[in-house]
This record gives structure tokens, C-alpha cells and sequence, in this order.
């Protein structure tokens, strides 16, 4: 199997190639340097072919929701038009696209878990842009799956986590939201999803890749100090109303695994457990080592 990652050197994308170095297989990783996804003519050159990979893998994205406010075409070009020109080369090659979602395409209003199908309705920019690279995905005609993830923690870059981690060393109290609830998710439990998927020939369509269950940022926060051995008091809480940011975030954040469970891929487990088991790693500069 050949894959082709963009977006390599992200967050996802690190744990995605190495996972797929680790199995053996053909992998090209490809960041910004070696292939701008904003580059058509580039694209085509790369992926176009039939025979240049069997799957693409789109890590490439504009992550930064608070800016994407303020300089919303550049994240739409990046977070829409990228996708759609690597979405044109997958056409031509035949290859299959999986492109990376997120939860911030919906309102976040709900009261039950969003479904794969439920309306798009994003708070903000950045749901807005990455709403509109799932379309451009969807109307290309490309073979594609389209998988959201959300409250993405791993090794790589400064997730929640390790800031949650920092900030709990430096200062020994740290007030989090109790209003905002979702499913924090390892890096390297959607990269065995994405696997899965691929492995299981799942069909073209849209799939979410979040832990299952759900939790506040203060009880993961909570777990975050739990393992880092700091007694739970050292959390406190507060409401979004009282830490105000410059994009609105969503309030429900939950989504649905009904897709996974209809083509027999078993979802990613609960978020408590799999953050005790990614921890160690994900914490490694603040656990105290005896
Ligand atoms: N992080 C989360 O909490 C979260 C939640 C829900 C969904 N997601 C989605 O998950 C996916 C992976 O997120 P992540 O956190 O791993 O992202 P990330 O760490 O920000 O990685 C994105 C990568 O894309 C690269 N890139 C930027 N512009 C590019 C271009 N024109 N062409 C090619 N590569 C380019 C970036 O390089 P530079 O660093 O040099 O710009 C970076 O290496 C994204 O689709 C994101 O929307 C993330």
C-alpha cells in the first residue's frame, strides 16, 4: 500500500507517518516544503498520476481557530482550496483521499450526539473554512473519506494538555471551562482508525474519529493532574462567559460513531481510558521521574 501524507510535520501527521513507517509500508510525507497543497499545478504533478499512491492522507491544515477570525481567507485557502486541489488529483489518479474534519462544523447547540449526516451549521471561521473543504471534497468526485476528529492531543506541538501541564507547574492552579464538553482524542487513536479504515475498504463517505463519551475541559484537565500526580484541588472552574476568547467556541462538541459501527470499525474507546494510556507519553517533560 502506498500513502501519501500532507501535512507531515503537524501534529497528526508525525504520528501518522511513523505508524505507517512502523507496518511496513510505502509512505511519502510531504509538508509545506516539499508539496504546498495551495499549489495546483504541483499537486497534480505529485498525485496525479494513476499509480502515484494509493491513498492520500490530508494533515495539512489551518489549526488556529482564534486567528482564522481575523484572516479568514487565508485559512479558507488552506483549510478549502488545498483540499480541493488534492481532492482534483485523487480524481485523476484514482487514489483515495481521506481528509481530516473537525467537530467545529457544527453549532455545537446540541443535546445529543452530532451524527454524521446532521447540518453543518459552524460557530466561526474555522469551522466555516473546514465546512467547506469537506464540500469541495464531496463534490469532486474523488474516492474520499472524510474523518472529524476534535480536542486532537498528542507527542507533537503544544496540545491542551501539555499547556494544561505547564501552566499547573508554573502557577499550581489552573481555572478551566465547565461549559464546554467533548471528547478528547489521542493522535495515535485516529491514526489506528485511519488505518482501519483504509483496511477495511470502508466506503466513500463521512466518519468521525473522536474518543468515545464525553468530558469538560475541567475534568480533563482534572485527569491531566491526575497524572501528573497534583492533587484534583489545583483545578478550578469557570464558564466561557467568564474566559472570553476571540472565536466562540462550541458548547457541545459530542459526535456520533454510528458510521464506524454500520461497516463493522469499532470506534476509538473512552476518553478517560485512553488518555490514561497516552499519558506517559504525552506528559513525559512533566511527569516527576523517580
Ligand atoms: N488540533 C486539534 O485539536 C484538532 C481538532 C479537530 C480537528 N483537527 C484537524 O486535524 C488535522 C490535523 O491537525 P494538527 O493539529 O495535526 O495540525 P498542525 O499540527 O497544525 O499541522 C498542520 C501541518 O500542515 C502544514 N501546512 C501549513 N500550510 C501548508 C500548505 N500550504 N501545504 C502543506 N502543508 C501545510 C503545517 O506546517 P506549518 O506548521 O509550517 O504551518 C503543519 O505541519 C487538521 O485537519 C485539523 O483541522 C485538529
Amino acid at each position: 500500500m502506498k500513502w501519501t501524507v500532507t501535512g507531515a510535520a503537524g501534529m497528526l501527521g508525525q504520528d501518522l507517518v511513523a505508524a505507517l513507517k512502523a507496518r511496513g509500508d510505502d509512505v511519502v510525507a510531504l509538508d509545506v516544503a516539499e508539496l504546498d497543497i495551495l499549489d495546483s499545478s504541483a499537486v497534480m504533478e505529485a498525485l496525479g498520476t494513476p499509480g502515484a499512491s494509493d491513498v492520500v492522507v490530508n494533515c495539512a491544515a489551518w489549526t488556529q481557530v482564534d486567528s482564522a477570525e481575523e484572516k479568514e481567507d487565508a485559512a479558507f485557502r488552506l483549510n478549502a482550496v488545498g483540499p480541493q486541489n488534492l481532492a482534483a488529483a485523487c480524481r485523476a489518479s484514482g487514489a483515495r483521499l481521506v481528509q481530516i474534519s473537525t467537530d467545529y462544523v457544527f453549532p455545537g447547540n446540541g443535546t445529543k450526539p452530532y451524527g454524521e449526516d446532521d447540518l453543518l451549521d459552524p460557530l466561526g471561521a474555522y469551522g466555516r473554512t473546514k465546512a467547506a473543504g469537506e464540500w469541495a471534497v464531496r463534490a469532486s468526485g474523488a474516492d474520499y473519506l472524510i474523518v472529524r476528529t476534535a480536542w486532537l492531543y498528542g507527542e507533537h506541538g503544544t496540545p491542551f494538555p501539555k499547556v494544561m501541564a505547564k501552566l499547573l507547574t508554573e502557577r499550581g492552579h489552573v481555572d478551566v471551562v465547565t461549559d464546554q464538553v467533548g471528547q478528547p482524542t489521542w493522535t495515535k487513536d485516529l491514526v489506528a482508525l485511519i488505518i482501519a479504515l483504509i483496511d477495511a475498504q470502508a466506503p466513500s463517505g463521512t466518519y468521525h474519529g473522536t474518543s468515545s463519551g464525553q468530558g469538560s475541559w475541567y475534568e480533563f484537565t482534572q485527569e491531566i493532574a491526575a497524572s501528573m500526580g497534583v492533587a484534583k484541588e489545583a483545578v478550578g472552574e469557570t464558564t466561557s462567559e467568564a474566559f472570553v476568547r476571540p472565536a466562540p467556541r462550541p458548547a457541545y462538541s459530542v459526535l456520533a460513531h454510528d458510521a464506524l459501527r454500520k461497516i463493522g470499525v469499532e470506534p476509538i474507546g473512552d476518553w478517560r481510558q485512553r488518555w490514561q494510556a497516552a499519558a506517559p507519553a504525552i506528559l513525559a517533560d512533566f511527569v516527576a521521574k523517580d
